[in-house]
């Protein structure tokens, strides 16, 4: 995820181009850059980090001109370094991007095939080089650039600045976002409207697979294959702080919405689905012959410590080999029995959190490999990795994890099904059911963040209460403990989760008719077993709020509350039935008045054990 800018008119575009860029920058800010046009010329600044070293270089080497492009980003492709950063120019193109061009190494090797050089490492040059050698071969600007997009694969914002042209600059997009701001005399372009607000209210949302040719006085919008599109444009009436949120009231809101995205971007170009498989080139690095390793450690912190609880099931399931889920900071402290045929697996939000990476040096220590599902790209985690599988879920900024841990499950069953499959105990007919399930995944998140009313309704029922219990069982255990957390760290309830079968043995004490029970309740074998646990909990009174995808007359019966989410197979259950549970510590959070994006104690990136 990275920010995208544009301005033409008559006023001085760095300072805009700066000033839009900093509403954002909570895209990304491993680098950031700007290009602007003046006599024919394009004259480039950039810089790694954050926006404000960007600002000091325009105060020692300023950029004039009245038409320019700039960027915020958030690495993908490529480390974070100069080279690598925003705008990349070929010949007398230079272009900006948001997005990941999945076909990008076959372009690559095709233009350097023509005698092209590269400069730097990242996905978005072969866009301005196509479209430079579409210019070399006599095309003008507009027909290049639908040139240049025909030939890409995966998702992208772009704009696009020439030195041929001063007055006109394009943009266009697949499945990131492209808003276009209007003013008079003058027009903007950007990733998201907070970066619009300081100039116009009036704004023309760009859909995915439209190009529009943006002057100081007119927006020309077409789709991809030339045909016009009239729309009418829209006025905004948020207030900055809102639009900055997309709208929502909270980050923890919109990073909650932002799920079925963000999955899609985990998967992106990495699904075979024709094939039933799962292409990881990046596990390369670590040589993996998934023969090699007679057991698997999986180590995190919290919720990303949940998602090793599941992807101990998945993994097990489609590899067959044994795997050991650990708390980072218990890890670090005992002496693991792990050598040469030992994958450690680290999973990490942030990539920089102390107990995870001090457990990743002492995997090293014995020989083991170390892979590292992680959010933030060159992190310190991923750098000390063998290898790395980034979730691409785009900064997550309140504190609470929520997407980045669907996107690691995400991740987690990419790997699976890529590990299952080299090692043949995953045989392509289940592979490509898999893989088929994963894919339409996003679609029933997006469905089950349509309970919001039902849920929100709930949490103002039952917010007073002292205490929340969950249950779950089997896969749906870690989902529990992971209700159980988002309540606790958003709302200051206390909360616990347990398997559904231990209940029993000790908890039930706790059960009385002010307690809560959360029950995860999936239609699989276990329904039964759960179904009977539950009758123990009504027989003493408890409030049971279900959440399932098989409601049936017997569950209504005894629950106070069904959610219902739809069906998908077994093992991605865990990640529909956390959508309500995330929802559902949200909006007890607000009825209770606490600090949501920003809960007492915590920290969103913990580098202290
Ligand atoms: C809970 C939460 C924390 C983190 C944990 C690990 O909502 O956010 O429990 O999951 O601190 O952080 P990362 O994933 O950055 O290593």
């Amino acid at each position: 995820m990275c920010g995208i800018m544009g301005y033409i008119g008559d006023r001085e575009a760095s300072g805009i181009l700066v000033g839009g860029l900093r509403r954002l920058e909570y895209r990304g800010y491993d680098s950031a850059g700007l290009a602007t046009l003046v006599n024919g010329q394009i004259d480039i600044r950039r810089t790694v980090g954050k926006l404000d070293n960007l600002s000091k270089l325009l105060l020692e080497k300023p950029l004039a001109g009245s038409i320019g492009i700039g960027h915020t980003r958030w690495a993908t492709h490529g480390k974070p370094s100069e080279e690598n950063a925003h705008p990349h120019r070929a010949g007398r193109v230079v272009v900006i991007h948001n997005g990941i061009i999945e076909n990008y190494l076959e372009l690559r090797s095709e233009l350097q095939g023509l005698g092209r050089t590269f400069s730097s490492e990242t996905d978005t040059e072969v866009i301005s080089q196509l479209i430079d050698e579409h210019l070399n071969q006599g095309m003008n600007l507009e027909a290049a650039t639908r040139a240049a997009i025909a030939r890409l694969q995966g998702s992208f914002a772009i704009v696009v600045l020439c030195e041929d042209d001063t007055t006109r600059l394009y943009c266009a997009k697949t499945a990131t976002p492209i808003v276009i701001g209007l003013g008079e005399g003058e027009n903007f372009i950007a990733s998201d409207v907070p970066a619009l607000l300081d100039h116009t209210r009036r704004v023309l949302f760009l859909e995915d697979g439209e190009l529009a040719e943006v002057t100081r006085d007119a927006v020309r919008v077409t789709t991809f294959d030339g045909t016009l599109v009239t729309r009418e444009p829209r006025q905004i009436t948020w207030d900055p702080i809102t639009a900055q949120k997309g709208g929502f009231k909270h980050f923890l809101a919109k990073e909650i919405n932002e799920q079925p995205q963000a999955m899609i971007d985990t998967m992106l170009g990495r699904i075979r689905q024709e094939e039933g498989d799962v292409s990881l080139p990046e596990l390369a690095a670590l040589d993996l012959d998934w023969n090699r390793f007679s057991r698997i450690y999986i180590t995190a912190c919290g919720t990303a410590w949940h998602a090793g609880l599941v992807g101990k099931f998945i993994l097990e399931e489609l590899t067959r080999i044994p795997v050991e889920v650990d708390y980072a900071s218990e890890l670090r402290y005992r002496r693991p029995i792990m050598g040469p045929d030992t994958l450690l697996i680290a999973i990490s939000q942030s990539g920089e959190t102390a107990d995870t990476l001090a457990a990743v040096e002492e995997a090293r220590s014995h020989g083991a490999s170390v892979l590292s599902i992680c959010n933030a790209v060159e992190a310190s985690i991923p750098r000390r990795a063998n290898a790395v599988l980034y979730t691409h879920a785009g900064p997550e900024i309140s504190v609470a994890s929520t997407k980045a841990f669907t996107t690691q499950l995400t991740a987690l069953y990419l790997l699976a099904i890529h590990a299952g499959r080299q090692l043949g105990r995953l045989d392509e007919q289940r592979g490509r059911a898999l893989v088929h399930d994963l894919v339409n995944l996003p679609s029933l998140v997006q469905e089950t963040l349509g309970r919001s009313k039902q849920i929100e309704k709930i949490a103002k029922k039952y917010g007073h209460s002292r205490d929340f219990l969950y249950l779950g069982r089997g896969i749906n255990y870690p989902i529990a403990l992971e209700g159980a957390l988002k309540l606790k760290e958003l709302s200051y309830i206390h909360a616990e989760g347990y398997p559904a079968g231990e209940m029993k043995h000790g908890p039930i004490a706790l059960i009385d008719e002010q307690l809560p029970v959360v029950v995860l309740l999936p239609g699989d074998a276990m329904y039964p077993k759960t179904l009977s646990n539950l009758k123990e909990v009504e027989a003493r009174g408890g409030r049971i709020i279900a959440i399932t995808d098989a409601p049936t007359a017997d569950l209504e019966e005894i629950a106070w509350e069904v959610i219902t989410v739809p069906k998908t197979n077994h093992l991605l259950t865990p990640i529909l039935l956390t959508i309500p549970l995330q929802l559902l510590a949200y909006d007890i959070a607000i009825y209770r008045g606490t600090d949501v994006d920003q809960p007492r104690n915590l920290a969103k990136s913990v580098t202290v054990e």
